[in-house]
């Protein structure tokens, strides 16, 4: 029988391309996402995508009531948990609110975990969790600490998901650090679909491609960089979502817990990615340097071989990869999900 994996935050960006590849692994998927942040149309694509169905709750994670009856309906073998706030400003302004959200769902996770014997769990945890003072390439063996609320929800859950396998020795939860996913499925189908102005930077290069916005502003260009701009390690959402697949296998095979970063192990600067975006899908992206954003660092990087050695998983595709597919999207949705 099919083993099937409770997806939380499934009609986000990340678990819906995480879906696809579960489905098209023989996994059967089950959705809880409360649509906060996200269109119940991402999973009718990812449907029509596979041609297998997801079973899709809309309700909070945080309601365990809820949560319980979901377990009970259906034998859960593994949870990917990928629900909660990401905005890195945000969570500076209501930091009540990331914390609430983003403990709190993963506590009832853990309960649900102990109360219906599910075994495994994997956590979207982030590069953010490394502490700046760290040199590149960021490893796993790195120190730890945050500069912003969000990043101490992710720390914070990491630590939650450490006692508890440490108290409960027959868990297995993995801890996949991502570094920057961008693009999407190469069909343009199923993509990134911010709410409001994209504080991220490669929806925000779509939607200037697109004339959706004037201009791209370069957050400072005068970082101890090769061209002064930021340097980060984009992963394309495909690989990412791979990589998930993968993380379940590596679980299921152990037990305790993991944190293993995922990204290519390259840096890009922002004009690099500007650059690539133009050339390979023909069009212009203005832009004008503005001052450093507050909060940013240089350059960051992931030291990727541990994912290798342990998962199995590298990623595949390239900066070109990404900027065509996230274009194919853009071009095709250019409202995004509120176009149907
Ligand atoms: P997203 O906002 O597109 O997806 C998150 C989904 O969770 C949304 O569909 C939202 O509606 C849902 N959600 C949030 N709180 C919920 C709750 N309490 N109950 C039910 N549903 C809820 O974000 P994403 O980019 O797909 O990120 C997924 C996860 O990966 C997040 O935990 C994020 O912190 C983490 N992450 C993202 C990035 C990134 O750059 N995108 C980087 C590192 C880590
Ligand atoms: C990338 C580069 C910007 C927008 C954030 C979170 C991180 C993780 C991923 C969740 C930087 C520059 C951006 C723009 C720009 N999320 N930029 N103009 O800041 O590396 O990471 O998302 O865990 O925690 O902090 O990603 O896409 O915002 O920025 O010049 O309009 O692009 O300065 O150098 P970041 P980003």
């Amino acid at each position: 029988m099919a083993k099937k994996v409770l997806v939380t935050g499934g009609a986000g960006y990340i678990g819906s391309h995480t879906c696809v590849s579960l489905l098209e692994a023989g996994y059967e998927a089950v959705v809880v996402d409360d649509l906060r942040n996200s269109d119940k149309e991402a999973l009718n694509r990812v449907e029509e995508l596979t041609g297998k169905k997801v079973d899709f709750y809309q309700f909070d994670v945080c309601d365990e009531a809820k949560l319980d009856k979901v377990f009970s309906e259906h034998k859960i073998n593994s949870i990917i948990h990928f629900a909660g706030l990401k905005a890195v400003g945000e969570s500076v302004e209501k930091p009540l609110e990331y914390y609430d959200n983003n403990i709190n769902s993963t506590l009832a996770l853990c309960r649900m975990m102990l109360k219906h014997k599910v075994k495994n769990l994997i956590f979207s945890s982030s590069a953010t969790v490394y502490d700046q003072k760290n040199e590149v390439p960021l490893s796993e063996e790195g120190t730890l600490g945050c500069s912003n609320p969000y990043g101490w929800t992710k720390l914070m859950c990491e630590q939650i998901l450490r006692d508890l396998t440490h108290a409960h020795k027959e868990l297995s939860v993995v801890l996949l650090r991502y570094f920057n996913p961008i693009g999407a499925h190469e069909s343009g189908i199923i993509g990134e679909d911010p709410t409001g102005i994209p504080n991220n930077l490669l929806p925000y290069i779509t939607q200037t491609a697109l004339g959706r916005r004037e201009q791209l502003t370069v957050h400072g260009n005068d970082y101890d960089t090769p061209d002064g701009t930021g340097v980060r390690d984009y992963i394309h959402v495909v690989d990412l979502a791979n990589g998930h697949v993968k993380a379940l296998q590596y679980a299921d095979s152990r037990t305790g817990s993991d944190a293993i970063n995922l990204g290519t192990g390259k840096g890009y600067s922002v004009l690099d990615i500007v650059k690539a975006f133009e050339e390979v899908n023909g069009v212009k992206v203005p832009y004008v340097i503005g001052p450093r954003r507050a909060g940013d660092l240089a350059t960051v990087y992931a030291a990727p071989q541990k994912a290798k050695e342990v998962l199995g998983w590298e990623a595949e595709k390239g900066i070109e990869d990404m900027c065509r597919d996230a274009w194919r999207w853009q071009k095709k949705n250019p409202q995004g999900y509120r176009n149907s």
